[in-house]
């Protein structure tokens, strides 16, 4: 895989929850930048926003292989390399798509209202 945009670190900012369950995480400038993929922390859930042009796709960002984090892996298309062994998930769904990633990553709702970016975290 070639790689496009190597990625980030995990922020430090606190998302505060909305009465209806959402984060209320930012503009897409704000999150992204010129970057296509970062990780955040919601409430000690670290999790793995990646953009697919308009699409906007939020994971659980800890490998299921290992402890690596997928938003420090490269990330291309729809799939993004894990750093540490190469497994390989799709980030609009989750899937394992190759080894050694086995098990799917938990993935998470997504939504933009007035150009800010919500992500409401799976129990
Ligand atoms: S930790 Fe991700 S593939 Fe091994």
């Amino acid at each position: 895989m070639n790689a496009v945009i190597q990625i980030n670190s995990a922020d430090a900012r606190e998302y505060v929850r909305g009465d209806d369950g959402w984060f209320a995480i930012g503009s897409l400038d704000e999150v992204f930048g010129a970057r296509a993929c970062r990780g955040i922390d919601i409430e000690g859930v670290k999790i793995g926003l990646f953009r697919v042009g308009d699409e906007i796709h939020a994971l659980d960002d800890i490998c299921t292989h290992g402890a690596a984090l997928l938003s420090d892996g490269e990330f291309e298309g729809h799939e993004v390399e894990c750093p540490l062994h190469a497994g390989l998930v799709d980030v609009r769904t989750g899937r394992a798509l190759a080894a050694p990633v086995s098990r799917d990553t938990r993935h998470h709702e997504t939504k933009m209202e007035a150009d800010v970016l919500f992500v409401r975290v799976q129990a």
